[in-house]
């Protein structure tokens, strides 16, 4: 299939850029590497180097490719500066994603899969989270990915454009090419192997005081290539239907102290950690129920020890040490 991938030069995108190319399908990147890395976009694929907000540039890529699906995963993504800065969530996430729908529909394009959060349903009221659960953003972040998975609906009803919507809990690991950089980097996974690598001094635990069985926060932690795969079981459901998928591995999921645990046994270093304030916004715990993606999909983890995950990304650290080096 020939698929254009948005935000195919990002942590997640280029591990599902590498899977597509992988399984013999044409790859073209759009990515206008505000947070993306030229060299996280697996050689094979194509880039085109803009903004989604240009729509004539958008037209030009899905006429030029023949493209046959759109995977979008384009979009500002810290929960802390969507509250901070909602204008550039708005603009972002519901935006540049409309000008990206209208460009499809414009060019005949109808298969659209969509990288939406877990911060779709805010604090849930009952764990594990299912699709059907109430979906209550408590941030501009979740609520702008919301907003899109809403027009969504309607741009399928009016003009036949069909989606998948993966709602993905917390990603994490590498493969031996991509791994995750971020600027400033907020994500624990990297945060407590940096420290581990020497790189920071200590971690912050944000919370010990809980409901859960250490006091610190609960997530569910799935390897960005089980997510990337997950994309590719969806390109397909969309012959037929739309829908809607939690994306985590389910289980009883990872306190914060259990991460930074794993994280010494892996990586043999000390690890310093020191209680902080809570992180506002952070629900105490966010596990997905998969079901529904497993029943349908038949999809299935291959990586549903943490151990796995954590090894993943710090053989990735190691290998890149300056990250892509830009
Ligand atoms: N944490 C720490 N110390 C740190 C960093 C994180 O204790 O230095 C804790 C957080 O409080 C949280 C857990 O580690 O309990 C995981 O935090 P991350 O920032 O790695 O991930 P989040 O669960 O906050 O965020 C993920 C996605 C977001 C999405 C959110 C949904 O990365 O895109 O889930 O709530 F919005």
């Amino acid at each position: 299939m020939r698929v254009l991938v948005t935000g195919g030069a990002g942590y997640i995108g280029s591990v599902v850029t590498e899977e597509l190319l992988q399984d013999g399908h044409e790859v073209v990147v759009y990515d206008d590497l505000s947070k993306g890395h030229r060299g996280a976009v697996a050689r094979g694929a194509g880039l085109v180097e803009a903004d989604l907000l240009d729509g004539v540039r958008l037209r030009r890529a899905f006429e030029e490719q023949r493209t046959e699906a759109v995977i979008h995963m384009a979009a500002a993504s810290l929960v802390g500066e969507s509250v901070e800065n909602p204008s550039k969530y708005y603009r972002n996430n519901v935006l540049a994603g409309l000008s990206l729908l209208d460009a499809m529909n414009e060019t005949g394009v109808r298969r659209l899969v969509f990288s939406s959060t877990a911060a779709a349903y805010g604090e849930p009221e009952k764990q594990p989270v299912e699709e059907s659960d109430p979906t209550v953003p408590t941030n501009p972040y979740g609520q702008t990915k919301l907003a899109f998975e809403h027009a969504l609906q309607w741009y399928e009803k009016a003009y036949g454009i069909r989606s998948a919507s993966l709602r993905y809990f917390n990603a994490a690991g590498a493969t031996p090419a991509c791994g995750e950089v971020h600027e400033p980097e907020t994500h624990l996974i990297p945060i407590v192997l940096q420290a581990a690598a020497g790189r920071r001094a200590h971690v912050e635990v944000y919370g010990d005081d809980y409901p859960t069985r250490d006091g610190s926060c609960v997530r569910d932690y799935i390897h960005v290539v089980d997510l990337a795969r997950a994309h590719i079981l969806a390109l397909f459901v969309l012959e037929e239907r739309s829908a809607v998928y939690n994306l985590g591995c389910g289980g009883e999921g990872y306190t914060v102290k259990e991460v930074i645990e794993v994280a010494r046994a892996v990586t043999g270093r000390d690890i310093t950690a020191r209680t902080a304030p809570r992180r506002p916004g952070d629900p105490a715990v966010l596990v997905a129920s998969s079901e529904k993606i497993r029943r349908e999909l038949g999809w299935s983890p291959q990586f549903q020890d943490l151990r796995a995950i954590v090894e993943s990304a710090w053989e990735w650290m190691q290998s890149h040490p300056q990250g892509y080096g830009d």
